[in-house]
């Protein structure tokens, strides 16, 4: 009898980043995640996806925390599991690319922090957008995972697929992650999509969706089947709708086959009752949307991610354009087209999405342009796959001569400027790179620290010999 062979399918475990991220706003706090991460790090992750994407942003605009610091916490915390971060390429976890200096430090203050696998993408798939950040980690000896923003289109064969794996393979990358944040990889294609890139590369393939579409589990079991090294998955009171297929029901499908990843289900069932209270918490205050919690079939049609399908409601509400919703559906997929077929993914998401939400309120295509759309047709961005539109391009930057070079290439270094520009608020090397992501919010952010540190506590201020806490 023919011997089978164990491939246990291994596990990134999402809730504390892009499940959250998708269902709840990012808003889960530190003081939230950290009592139950000692029991995730006995469940046997390969690795927890804890940091990046929005969570950098949101903790200093919303939560009032310190992005650094929960880090480090988790750092503490997670004894035996590696801990996992989404970067944005050349963009590091901001809306516009960056110098390589802040992108170079950035890279080796979080791996310096605690972070050990970097997961790098960009928004266009121009892969000189990911040079600087891959030679970072490597440098860092952190573990870089270059991955596929997944699209559709006529430009995106399978040829494109693995030319682009290769590559980055050739790159330095120790893994591909192939980045469905749409959830349009449909579970067949998958098959063929796994099956192509394990042909093309030798190193291991990871597989990141969304359950939006309602594919999303049914696509794993193909691409676990086809071979694929690592899925993503989030406990299940933050599974499914907009975020991952549920990490208890991943493990359970594939219990006694040879990628059985020997999970306890018990254990993964206290941890579920851990995030459940947080989860109807959520429900009650509204913070969470049961409309996200259902399948989208329309994602599958206007090829749009979840996140925006929430963040092009919100910019019609505050326009009272509400009405428009569908007309600005069907208009993202045309400045799409206008914008060279671009991945959705943030920033150009965001860039593609307030694109449309202008051309429709204003009757007029392109009669009002952002300086993001501006900056994409002037090549800012990155090269994109397919040539802009070029009558669009016209009117939107004129006679401008776009680039055509690597576009960090003419951005000058920047960390200098940046460190005179917050020297009052520094406490910590790191606050300069918080700085430089986001200046405004940085700012007010090291306001309320210096703060809090003054703020008497009434109920220490209340001694006997009436001191004052120093
Ligand atoms: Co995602």
């Amino acid at each position: 009898m023919a011997e089978v062979v164990k491939k246990p399918i291994k596990i990134t475990e999402t809730i504390l980043r892009d499940a959250h991220q998708s269902l709840i706003a990012t808003r889960m706090t530190t003081e939230q995640m950290l009592p139950i991460v000692e029991k995730m790090d006995k469940v046997g992750y390969h690795s927890v996806e804890c940091w990046g994407g929005a969570t950098f942003d949101a903790s200093l605009r919303f939560l009032k925390e310190d992005p650094w610091e929960r880090l480090r916490k988790f750092r503490d915390g997670f004894k035996n599991t590696k801990l996992q971060m989404l970067f944005r390429g050349q963009n590091i976890l901001g809306y516009r690319p960056y110098a390589d200096d802040v992108v170079e430090y950035f890279v080796q203050k979080s791996i310096a922090n605690g972070i050990d696998i970097i997961r790098i993408f960009d928004c266009m798939n121009d892969l000189r957008n990911l040079k600087t950040a891959v030679s970072a980690a490597n440098k860092e000896k952190g573990h870089a995972q270059v991955a596929l923003s997944y699209t559709l289109g006529d430009a995106y064969t399978m040829e494109y697929w693995t030319d682009m794996a290769k590559k980055i393979e050739d790159m330095g990358a120790n893994s591909i992650c192939i980045k469905d944040m749409a959830g349009l990889l449909v579970p067949y294609k998958a098959t063929e999509l796994v099956t192509a890139l394990k042909e093309a590369v030798d190193i291991p393939i990871q597989l990141h969706t969304h359950y939006t579409s309602g594919v999303a589990s049914m696509t794993y079991l193909k691409a676990v089947e086809a071979g694929v090294d690592v899925i993503d998955t989030a406990m299940s009171p933050f599974a499914l709708g907009t975020s991952q297929p549920a990490t208890e029901v991943m493990v359970e499908t594939f219990k006694g086959t040879p990628y059985d990843t020997g999970f306890d289900q018990n254990l993964l069932a206290e941890i579920a009752d851990y995030f459940r209270p947080i989860r109807d918490e959520a429900l009650e205050s509204g913070l969470l949307n049961p409309k996200n919690m259902g399948v989208n079939i329309k994602t599958l049609l206007y090829q749009v991610p979840g996140g925006m399908l929430s963040n092009l409601t919100s910019q019609l509400k505050e326009q009272h354009a509400e009405d428009k919703f569908y007309d600005v559906l069907e208009e993202v997929p045309k400045v799409r087209q206008d914008l060279g077929e671009c991945p959705l993914v943030t920033p150009s998401s965001q860039i593609v999405g307030t694109q449309a939400v202008f051309n429709v309120i204003m009757g007029e295509r392109y009669k009002m342009v952002t300086k993001e759309t501006k900056d994409v047709l002037s090549g800012k961005y990155g090269a994109t796959v397919k040539p802009f539109n070029p009558e669009v391009q016209k009117k939107c930057i004129g006679d401008t001569e776009p680039i055509t070079c690597r576009p960090a290439d003419l951005i000058p270094d920047e960390l200098d400027t940046l460190r005179k520009e917050m020297e009052q608020w520094s406490e910590q090397e790191e606050d300069v790179l918080t700085y430089a992501l986001f200046p405004q919010v940085a700012t007010e952010f090291f306001k309320y620290r210096e703060a809090q540190k003054t703020k008497v506590d009434p109920k220490m201020a209340d001694t006997e010999n009436g001191a004052y806490p120093v």
